[in-house]
């Protein structure tokens, strides 16, 4: 794909320069690691990134869909893409993840400024859409792929190392057959496939060797990571082992101190992944454990598969394994037929498990969804009175467990600055922020060890403390 420049025939001077784009993103994890993948492949192709919107020739949007809020934020930048792209000829707008994957080619025949759209399972083809849109076409690819190609994308570029230095996220299985009722994602993210474990132990090799300390794995329901292979007796032929012994075989590569995961579905936790939370030191002791509700009748609605109990049995399990495990939530307020009981529910297990941390979401209807078409709806304002309940708990919860964490001592794997900018700043193994005190040394990708001297609702403050000096030197 790379232009090619005819000796004797000068080419203008546009098709000379390297072309540049632009990537926004919206959403989760998943679609920040699919930008990755994006940005690799342009790059690998010979694209450079841009400065800003006045010298890119490529503008792409990565849309999530969870929430109407999100899906808006799409129509607003393709609005004023619109506008960028009148200003020069040749620019070229792509749109992809979870909007572009439901709507296809209906997004194409909607927003003319648009030149191409693609789908969550499709990356591979956007250096192609790019180069054939630059040409004049226009094209939506949404076509689902059950083949693992979509895994086999070039290792990632050189010069995105330098983004989160020592971090980098790694896929080992997409979609998800779980279809809570409420949820978009199976319809955005398709049917559960798994990598072989032998192709994600490969790049988590190749991610150490160059430098990266700590993993995030990722899925849609990273926990049910080769389940229906096992299920059907298939592991082999598939190449896939159980999720624990996936984490048991990252955790034996040197180099890698720290392995997390995202997001897990509460149903997916068997005997030995709750063991590994004990005894694999590299697994970090904090799991993002989504409950949505603490109701069993709003539970059995949104088709979660739990109950309030068997939720807060998991619990008392993973805190067996390991006392001091961090845990946080997602809680989705005003679900239909939600009644004020119900929501007390919520808090009551909110106080119950008492999480550090949640992400709290007022319940969205997403169209095609079965919950949408339910009209015992919960009026807004009730929603946001209860929004705002939760948070103040949740907000009660975090200070408490930053206060009780003073005097602690903590690996920090440093990330940037804090937001003042004037304090080195990373997270702990349990996922709390730790701004060191100002003046600290250390860069992005370095561990420090940090006394916690001091804690806010938002974060902790860390004084590294140099390793204790031998007591004596040894004569030899
Ligand atoms: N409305 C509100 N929140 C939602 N989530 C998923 N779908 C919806 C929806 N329709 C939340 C859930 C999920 C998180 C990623 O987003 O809490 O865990
Ligand atoms: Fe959505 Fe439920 Fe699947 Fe999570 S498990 S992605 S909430 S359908």
């Amino acid at each position: 794909m790379q232009e090619v420049v005819q000796a004797g025939r000068p080419a203008p001077d546009r098709a000379l320069r390297p072309r540049r784009f632009l990537l926004r993103t919206f959403g989760c994890q998943m679609n920040a690691h699919d930008s990755e993948k994006v940005e690799s492949l342009l790059l690998h192709h010979g694209y450079l990134p841009a400065a800003g919107p006045s010298d890119a020739d490529l503008w792409i949007v990565n849309t999530c869909s969870i929430r109407e809020k999100a899906e808006h934020r799409l129509y607003t930048d393709l609005g004023l893409l619109r506008a960028w792209k009148a200003e020069a000829p040749g620019r070229v707008v792509g749109v992809g993840g979870c909007v572009a994957q439901q709507q296809g080619d209906a997004l194409l025949a909607r927003f003319p400024q648009l030149d191409f759209v693609f789908g969550t399972h499709n990356l591979r083809l956007v250096p192609a859409l790019a180069e054939a849109a630059a040409a004049g076409a226009r094209a939506a690819r949404t076509e689902e792929t059950r083949s693992l190609d979509r895994f086999d994308l070039p290792a990632r570029h050189p010069s995105l190392e330098g983004r989160g230095p020592g971090r980098a996220y790694l896929t080992v299985m997409e979609g998800c057959d779980m279809f809570c009722s409420f949820c978009i994602v199976p319809s955005t993210r398709g049917r559960e496939l798994s990598r072989p474990a032998a192709a994600i132990v490969a790049e988590a090799e190749a991610l150490a060797a160059r430098g990266v300390r700590e993993l995030l794995l990722l899925g849609q329901t990273v926990n049910a990571y080769g389940r229906h292979a096992s299920r059907r007796g298939r592991s082999d032929a598939e190449g896939t082992v159980p999720f624990a012994s996936l984490l048991r075989q990252l955790a034996r590569i040197p180099g890698i101190d720290r392995l997390r995961y995202l997001s897990p579905h509460p149903v997916f936790f068997d005997d030995d992944l709750v063991a590994a939370h004990g005894d694999l030191g590299a697994l970090c002791p904090h799991v993002h454990l989504p409950v949505q509700s603490g109701s069993d009748a709003i539970l059995a609605a949104m088709r979660r598969r739990y109950g309030r109990d068997e939720y807060l049995a998991l619990v008392t399990r993973l805190r067996s394994a390991r006392p001091d495990v961090a845990l946080t939530t997602d809680v989705i307020v005003g679900f239909p037929g939600e009644s004020d009981a119900d929501f007390e529910d919520t808090l009551a297990l909110v106080r119950e498990v008492a999480f550090v941390d949640a992400y709290t979401f007022k319940y969205s209807p997403r169209p095609g969804t079965s919950a949408a078409d339910r009209t015992d709806t919960v009026p807004e304002t009730v929603k946001q009175a209860r929004l705002e309940a939760l948070q103040e708990l949740l907000r009660g919860l975090t200070l408490a467990a930053h206060r009780a964490r003073v005097g602690d001592t903590a690996d920090v794997l440093l990330e940037g600055t804090s937001r003042r900018g004037d304090q080195p700043s990373g997270r702990d193994p349990y996922h709390r922020v730790v701004n060191l005190v100002p003046g600290s040394p250390g860069s992005p990708g370095d561990m420090v060890a940090v006394r916690i001297v001091d804690a806010t609702p938002h974060s902790l403050i860390g004084e590294p403390c140099p390793p204790l000096a031998p007591p004596f030197a040894h004569p030899h």
